[in-house]
């Protein structure tokens, strides 16, 4: 990049503009006048690259802009200062910031996908360089975690974070749970309301909130826990039958993303989990996302906001940008060691958790007892129990006392292959009631 002056005007390079893309253009356009002020100097998108220039638009170009289709434009533009990238996946976002990179830009991205499985060769370059790599729209949305974690937590050693970091999950739960829509319909609202990633699988399936969950990691620890080792699962299989029997003690399921430091080792993954009600988390409903995290000087801090779509998204990206305007030293990862070290990864399998099992059972006499004693043969206590219906088979509900994560999976495995099982056990984690512990 040119050196300029502080004053003269800041010119941007914008790859993307779909959903997130033009609400950054939209805020940057609407808020301009207190947009300038913080950051002393105007704010210019110069190009803005798309697949198809040929396409209608239903939002016109910001002033003085021009569509391009040539990736290698934006980084070859010697007027361009910053590239945004807000076009998604891995190959061609990845190419484009290397590119921007090389050629002395700052980066700002929202690509959590990108940052997760291939960050820390990007953030080594943009540190060589001197350069800005921001992120903070990467991670739950219009919610400044990046910007907390990073600076003003900065003194803390943190114990732990918990949150919902996945505005579709968010919204199909919470339409299953309040207005008992089937999965399929409110993921067609989440995807028709922007949320959803073009690929919803990586929603769904949990995918998306383990990309967040890693960057939460590496800030929040400096270590690199490689997204591929978190255990991950997803919201496809949870039934309406499963939200109703967790109101019924008590819970509200929602997606979380978890990960706590014991005894210098991380415990961390991405489970469908009970929430019980009295929790802030579970009244976290729509497409919010909120973020719980805990310090040994700042105790328990709590953030709740949108954690998906155009304009919370955009004012995420907006931030970042402003902190370039105002050009003061890249602190992009918020740590000053070069490479990060490799994080001190709990098994998953040896962690601990209550448990809701579900089991769909014959409704005859000594199902109760096998079932009871597969339980203690793996070491699992159990809670609570609960029989509904009166059919040939019938759900029969358990919460379970703390147990480990591999005695679960085995009893499940165990009661599947039994006579009385007529399909395979669905379990899920459960927080503890406030107070509760094992
Ligand atoms: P989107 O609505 O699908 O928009 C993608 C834009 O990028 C479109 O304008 C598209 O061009 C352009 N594009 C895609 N591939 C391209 C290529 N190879 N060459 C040139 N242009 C290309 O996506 P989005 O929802 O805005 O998401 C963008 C990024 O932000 C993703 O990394 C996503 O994970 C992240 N993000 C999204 C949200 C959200 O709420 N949506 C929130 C946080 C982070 P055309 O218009 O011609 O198709
Ligand atoms: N698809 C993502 C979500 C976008 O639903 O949370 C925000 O990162």
């Amino acid at each position: 990049m040119q050196d300029k002056n502080n004053s003269d005007p800041l010119v941007v390079g914008l790859a993307g503009f779909g959903t997130v893309g033009k609400g950054f253009a939209r805020i940057l356009e609407e808020n301009q006048a207190e947009i300038f002020r913080r950051a002393g100097r105007e704010i210019r998108i110069k190009k803005v690259l798309v697949r198809d220039v040929t396409r209608a638009r239903t939002q016109a170009l910001p002033p003085g802009a021009s569509f391009c289709a040539d990736m290698d434009e934006l980084a070859h533009d010697r007027d361009i200062d910053v590239l945004i990238e807000l076009i998604g996946g891995i190959e061609q976002a990845e190419r484009i910031i290397r590119q921007a990179l090389d050629a002395g830009k700052h980066v700002v991205t929202a690509n959590k996908a990108l940052l997760a499985e291939q960050g820390e060769e990007l953030f080594a370059l943009a540190a060589r360089k001197k350069l800005f790599l921001g992120y903070e729209a990467s991670v739950c949305g219009g919610i400044p975690v990046v910007q907390t974690l990073r600076e003003s937590l900065a003194a803390n050693r943190l114990t732990s974070i918990l949150g919902i970091l996945n505005g579709t999950c968010n919204y199909i739960l919470s339409a299953m749970t309040t207005r008992n829509m089937p999965f399929a319909e409110a993921l067609k609202e989440a995807q028709d309301l922007g949320y959803a990633e073009a690929d919803p699988g990586l929603d769904i399936d949990g995918v998306d909130s383990a990309h967040k969950l890693a960057l939460l990691i590496r800030l929040a620890w400096g270590v690199n826990y490689p997204f591929r080792k978190l255990p991950v699962s997803g919201i496809r299989d949870i039934t309406p039958e499963d939200i109703m029997f967790a109101r019924e003690f008590g819970y509200n399921i929602k997606l979380l993303g978890h990960a706590y430091m014991e005894n210098d080792r991380i415990e961390a993954g991405v489970f469908p989990t009970l929430v019980p009600n009295s929790y802030l988390l579970a009244r976290v409903g729509h497409s919010y996302n909120a973020v719980r995290m805990e310090g040994n000087a700042v105790g328990s801090l709590f953030m709740h906001g949108l954690g998906a779509g155009e304009l919370p998204t955009g004012s995420a990206v907006a931030a970042d940008l402003l902190e370039i305007a105002r050009g003061g030293k890249a602190n992009n990862r918020g740590y000053t060691s070069g490479a990060l070290p490799a994080a001190d990864i709990l098994p998953p399998e040896t962690a601990s958790a209550r448990h809701y099992f579900r089991l769909t059972v014959e409704d005859k006499p000594g199902v109760m007892r096998d079932v009871a004693s597969i339980f203690a043969d793996n070491d699992i206590s159990i809670h609570q129990v609960l029989q509904k219906g009166q059919s040939r088979t019938v759900p029969l509900v358990f919460m379970t006392h703390k147990a480990k994560a591999l005695d679960i999976q085995n009893a499940a495995k165990a009661i599947a292959g039994c006579a009385f099982a007529s399909a395979a056990p669905v379990y899920y984690r459960v927080l503890p009631p406030p107070g509760g512990t094992d």
